[in-house]
């Protein structure tokens, strides 16, 4: 990051003095302005311990995390850099996500469900990205990718870490959730008959139920992705078939929850 110190030097410039500095010259004595430049020029200064010019840079590692993508000479293809940048920004926001459905089985166990709720809704809104980051992969066109693709080895995104963390907490959120309910002696129907009542459990409920679409909008987004980029009746670089990926999709967590809709029409239709 460039740096942003103000130079004594370019003061005394009246071309580059800014507003700010002609104010304080206006309204301040000479000795208090240069002793409040020199603090300004101090607090720029990082003291966080690690690399880079700023403790912007230190804390938040931007050496080492702009350095995990190929340098531009060893780009296959300059629609490399997208690829790569779109890969790890989704495996990172993924894995915000599932740290954070983690906290939230916690507190399924311990009976919070509103920090509960609050914490699912954080996670789905993480997820939001990698999904919508999908479609700007759809910018490069097919006999790119393939220049691309030939750099890949056998890397596949069954492999994915951030996607596989999700596919893990899944289950597992689901089985806290049932176990709240268990306790409270209901069924899912009787939860949402009396969602009023049980407002943190339902809320619960209808966070996990938009984390389940989310994982079911990215299986979708990512099919479209593989069949416009490389085709629906060919093989994937561990030798998938992309047709797989299809099957994938009638994949659901929380089945219960999109069932107890059916029941909760019919009921009504039936009349109560
Ligand atoms: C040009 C873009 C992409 C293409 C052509 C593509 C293609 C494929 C194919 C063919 C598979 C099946 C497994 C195999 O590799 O043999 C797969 C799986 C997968 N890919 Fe991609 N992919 C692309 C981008 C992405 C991105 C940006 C992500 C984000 C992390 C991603 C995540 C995944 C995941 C998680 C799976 C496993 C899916 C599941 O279990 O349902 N892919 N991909």
């Amino acid at each position: 990051m460039a740096q942003l110190v103000y130079p004594l030097s370019t003061w005394k410039e009246p071309r580059k003095r800014s507003r700010m500095v002609r104010f304080l010259e206006r309204t301040m004595s000479p000795k208090a302005l240069a002793h409040s430049m020199n603090k300004a020029e101090e607090m720029r200064k990082p003291i966080l311990p690690g690399q880079g010019a700023s403790d912007y840079e230190r804390y938040l590692r931007t050496d080492e995390l702009l350095a995990l993508q190929k340098p531009p000479a060893h780009l296959l293809h300059k629609d490399e850099m997208t690829f790569q940048v779109v890969h790890q920004a989704s495996e990172l926001l993924m894995k915000g996500s599932a740290f954070e459905l983690e906290r939230a089985l916690g507190l399924i166990t311990e009976g919070d469900f509103l920090n509960a709720a609050r914490l699912i809704r954080r996670a789905n809104m993480e997820l939001e990205y990698p999904i919508s980051m999908l479609h700007v992969l759809e910018t490069i066109t097919p006999y790119d990718y393939h220049i691309i693709r030939a750099g890949l080895g056998h890397g596949s995104g069954l492999d994915s870490p951030g996607f596989l963390a999700l596919l893990h907490i899944g289950p597992r959120l689901g089985q806290a959730f049932d176990d709240q309910l268990q306790k409270s002696r209901l069924t899912v129907h009787e939860l949402y008959r009396r969602h009023a009542e049980f407002f943190g459990l339902h809320d619960v409920a209808e966070r996990m139920l938009d984390f389940d679409e989310r994982m079911h909008l990215f299986r979708f987004h990512h099919l479209k992705l593989a069949q416009r980029i490389i085709g629906g009746g060919v093989v994937g670089t561990m030798g998938t078939p992309v047709e797989v990926l299809h099957q994938r999709m009638e994949h659901l967590f929380y089945k219960e929850l999109w069932d107890v809709r059916n029941h909760i029409t019919e009921k009504t239709i039936d009349g109560p």
